[in-house]
């Protein structure tokens, strides 16, 4: 594979990193090229794949599961599949409710909170609350969490949740806090009363400032995106760019993957090499000041181990 390296693109000191771009780009192959360079750099590398069409177990020729499986010394994988999120959520939820709610009443919230199993956005809440413990959780035993997720659209509204969900749940303890008020000085002779309902969303709140604190921290995470020097992809990529940046998450840089190598030849491939070129003077315009990395394309898919060990020796020549 020939690399035409524009920029090195600064990845080993970061603690957090999304890989995004449009569907087929290339973000599942960087992210594994990636985690196993920095992992032969010396790294411990948690790599996790958000996307529901997962094929990272493809890739490293293993079968991989909602937990971390060691697949090569220090660096270890793992899927996460957002509908079982959301059946572990909803128990999780259930079982937090035990001893809370009257044994008369349990049946019908049960009722109620499967019912909100179903409601649109559930599995992506389901699954954001997995990747907000993931970070919170796994940074101390991981020296870099890449992950590797769905299509653009869906990863944005992912990254925006603890923005809505802290306003969000900011109403609700405010609610409890005023009926706990009422309740401390109509019945409880004015003494503060003991709410778990409270402290369960004070803990959820605390949860998602952290983890926003995390995903703002240009220190310590990055946003990179891949794209190919197609129209869709760019205008994909710009758009996202924008939506990152609106929402203060730094942006590490782009990978421009899928490039015609020079030696093509043919009518057919001169002319699209012609057409290629001016895609790529515009990713220069459209993201200038983002560093840059520029892989061709390979004469096949980079779909065993062999060939992603051969990319991701590339790779090591990219970050720093
Ligand atoms: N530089 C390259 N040369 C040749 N084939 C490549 C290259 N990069 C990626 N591919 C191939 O392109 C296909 C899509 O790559 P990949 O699965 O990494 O994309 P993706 O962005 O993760 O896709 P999805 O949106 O479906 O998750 C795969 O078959 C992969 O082997
Ligand atoms: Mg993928």
């Amino acid at each position: 594979m020939v690399i035409v390296m524009i920029d090195k693109i600064n990845i080993l000191n970061k603690k957090v990193i999304f890989v995004g771009g449009k569907g087929g780009v290339g973000k599942s192959t960087s992210a594994a090229a990636i985690a196993l360079a920095a992992k032969n750099i010396g790294k411990k590398v948690l790599l996790v794949s958000t996307d529901p069409a997962h094929n990272l177990g493809d890739l490293f020729h293993t079968k991989l599961k909602g937990e971390p499986k060691k697949v090569e010394g220090n660096l270890f994988v793992m899927e996460i599949n957002s509908e079982k999120e959301n059946d572990r959520y909803i128990a999780s939820v259930k079982k937090n409710l035990e001893g809370q709610v009257r044994s008369s009443m349990i049946e019908e919230v049960h009722r109620q909170i499967d019912m909100a199993k179903t409601t649109p956005g559930a599995d992506e809440a389901a699954l954001f609350d997995r990747i907000t413990s993931l970070i919170l959780e796994e940074l101390d035993r991981f020296d870099l969490l890449i992950f590797d997720t769905a299509p653009t659209g869906h990863t944005l509204r992912l990254l925006s949740l603890p923005e809505m969900m802290g306003v969000w749940m900011d109403g609700m303890l405010e609610r409890r806090r005023k009926t706990n008020e009422n309740y401390m000085q109509l019945i409880n002779d004015g003494e503060p009363v003991d709410d778990p309902i409270f402290k369960t969303l004070q803990a959820r709140r605390d949860k998602f400032s952290q983890v926003r604190k995390v995903l703002l921290n240009g220190e310590m995470t990055g946003f990179l995106f891949v794209l190919n020097p197609e129209r869709l992809p760019i205008q994909e990529g710009k758009r996202g760019i924008d939506t990152l940046k609106q929402h203060g998450i730094p942006v590490l840089g782009i990978v421009v993957n899928k490039i015609l190598p020079d030696e093509v030849d043919g009518i057919f491939f001169q002319k699209r090499k012609i057409q290629q070129l001016s895609y790529l003077k515009e990713i220069d315009k459209l993201f200038t000041g983002i560093p840059q990395v520029r892989l061709e394309l390979l004469d096949e898919d980079i779909s065993t181990p062999l060939h992603l060990k051969k990319v991701s020796k590339k790779w090591e020549e990219l970050i720093c």
